[in-house]
C-alpha cells in the first residue's frame, strides 16, 4: 500500500504534516539513525549534555558551586519541571534515582498489614514487582491478574498471545480487587506489548473503593498527559521518553497518600534541614509534608540538572503536541506496514488498538508463528541499515518520539518490507 494513498480522511481533511516534528531533530545529535528505541533508553538533547559538562566545572572547582543557586536551586528547578509537565503541585513532587526509586519509597513506607494485598498486571516490568514482593516476610502478598484471553507472562511470556482492541483489560483488573487489596500496582504503558491502561477509569474505580492506585509511568512520560485525577501515585525514572540521564526520576504522591508514608529519614527531609545557621546535630524538628520527605537524601545535584533542563526541552514542546505527533506518525507508519502481506494482520490489530487511544508511544509488533528469534535477527538487520529497535517477550518495539519524521517511517517500513539495502 502506498502510504501517501487509500487514507479515509485524506478526502476529507489535510494530512497532518509530519515535517514539522515538535521537538526539533537538530535538538539532538542522532545522527543518521532511525532511533525508535527511547522505550528502552532515550537520547538526551545537546542543551542536556552542554549544561552537565557545564557543570563538571564546578565538581572541579567546587568553590564556584552556589548552594542555595545550584545544589538547592536544581533539585528545585527539576521538581517545578516535573509538575508542570504532570500538571500537578510542585509540593506533590519528590526526586527519585528510577521508577524503582519511586515505587520503594512506597512500599516500604505504607502503613501495610499482615494479609493486605498488592494487585498487579500480568506481565508488568521487574521494577513494578520486586518492591512488593520485598513484603512477603511482612505476610504482605503480590497478585497478578490476567489481562486478556490467552495474555501468558514470566516463564510462558512468548507463547502468549496479543491484546487485541476488544479485550477489556481495565474489566479484569478491577474484577480481581478483593477485600485484601490495598495498592493496585501498574504501568501506565506496558513495556513489551505498548498497551497503554486507562487510567482515570482504573482510578475512579479504586479510589470507590478505597484501593490506592500506583502507577509506574514510565513507558508514557514525556511522550503522553497522563490522568492522574484519581490516582494515589505516579512514578518515573527520566532515561526513556523524558529525555535525561539514567538515575534521575520523580516521584508524585497524592497528598492522602503521602500523609500515610513513612518519612525516608534524611536530613533534607526536615524542617530547616538546610538551615546551618541552626545546629545541625539538633534533632528535634518536623518531617516535611511536602514530597521533599520521601526523598533519598542528600541533593543529587548534576542528575537533578539534567532533568531539569531535559524537561524543559518537552514542556518547550508540549507533550500533547508530542502524543499527537506520535499518533500522526504511527497512522501512517501502520497505514504503510498494512501494505506488507506478512505484516497485514498486526498493522491492522495495532491500528485498531491506536484509534481506540489504547497505545503509547511503543508499537509492539507480534512474533505471530515467527517467534522471537526472527525477531531477533530482523533487529539486528536493522541495526546495521542504521535502524534501532528492540525485542521483548515476543514483541518488535517501534517507539516514535516528538523528532521523528516521514522520512523516519519511511525507512523504517522499507526496512520492514525487507527492501532496505
Ligand atoms: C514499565 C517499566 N518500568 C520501569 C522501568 C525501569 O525502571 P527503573 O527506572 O527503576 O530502572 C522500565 C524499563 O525498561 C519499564 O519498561
Amino acid at each position: 500500500m502506498n502510504p501517501e494513498s487509500n487514507s479515509e480522511h485524506s478526502a476529507l481533511a489535510p494530512r497532518y504534516d509530519l515535517s514539522l516534528p515538535p521537538l526539533p531533530p537538530a535538538a539532538f545529535d542522532l545522527q543518521d539513525k532511525v532511533y525508535a528505541l527511547h522505550c528502552s533508553e532515550g537520547p538526551i538533547p545537546k542543551a542536556t549534555a552542554e549544561a552537565l559538562q557545564g557543570f563538571l566545572g564546578k565538581e572541579l572547582r567546587p568553590w564556584e558551586l552556589d548552594w542555595q543557586g545550584e545544589a538547592l536551586g536544581f533539585p528545585a528547578r527539576a521538581r517545578e519541571a516535573a509538575a508542570a509537565l504532570l500538571q500537578a503541585e510542585v509540593e506533590d513532587i519528590s526526586l527519585m534515582a528510577s521508577t524503582s526509586g519511586g515505587l520503594q519509597a512506597i512500599a516500604l513506607g505504607f502503613p501495610w498489614q499482615e494479609g493486605d494485598e498488592i494487585l498487579v498486571p500480568m506481565g508488568e516490568f521487574p521494577s513494578n514487582a520486586y518492591p512488593w514482593k520485598a513484603l512477603a516476610p511482612r505476610g504482605v502478598t503480590f497478585r497478578e491478574v490476567r489481562l486478556w484471553t490467552g495474555h501468558r507472562a514470566g516463564g510462558e511470556a512468548l507463547t502468549s498471545a496479543a491484546p487485541a482492541v476488544e479485550s477489556d483489560t481495565e474489566a479484569r483488573i478491577l474484577a480481581a480487587i478483593s477485600r485484601k487489596t490495598k495498592v493496585l500496582a501498574l504501568s501506565w504503558v506496558r513495556f513489551q506489548d505498548g498497551l497503554k491502561l486507562d487510567l482515570a477509569r482504573l482510578g475512579q474505580a479504586c479510589r470507590d473503593r478505597g484501593v490506592h492506585m500506583v502507577v509506574d509511568g514510565i513507558q508514557g512520560a514525556g511522550t503522553h498527559v497522563p490522568d492522574l485525577r484519581w490516582a494515589s501515585a505516579f512514578a518515573t525514572g527520566s532515561h526513556k521518553g523524558l529525555l535525561a540521564p539514567q538515575g534521575s526520576g520523580f516521584l508524585w504522591t497524592s497528598q492522602e497518600l503521602r500523609s500515610q508514608l513513612q518519612p525516608s529519614g534524611t536530613w533534607l527531609g526536615v524542617e530547616d534541614g538546610n538551615n546551618f545557621a541552626r545546629p545541625s546535630t539538633d534533632f528535634k524538628r518536623e518531617w516535611l509534608t511536602d514530597g521533599r520527605c520521601l526523598e533519598p537524601g542528600g541533593p543529587a545535584v548534576m542528575m537533578a540538572l539534567g532533568l531539569a533542563t531535559s524537561l524543559r526541552t518537552i514542556l518547550e514542546a508540549g507533550v500533547a503536541r508530542i502524543a499527537d505527533h506520535i499518533g500522526a506518525l504511527q497512522g501512517r507508519f501502520l497505514e504503510g506496514l498494512a501494505g506488507l502481506p506478512e505484516w497485514r494482520s498486526e498493522a491492522l490489530r495495532l491500528e485498531q488498538l491506536r484509534a481506540a487511544d489504547r497505545l503509547g508511544p511503543i508499537l509492539a509488533l507480534h512474533s505471530r508463528n515467527d517467534g522471537q528469534a526472527a525477531l531477533i535477527s530482523l533487529m539486528q538487520k536493522g541495526f546495521r541499515r542504521g535502524i534501532c529497535s528492540s525485542v521483548r517477550e515476543g514483541y518488535l518495539r517501534i517507539a516514535f518520539h516528538g523528532w521523528h519524521g516521514g522520512t523516519d517511517v519511511d525507512r523504517l517500513l522499507a526496512w520492514l518490507s525487507g527492501t532496505a539495502s
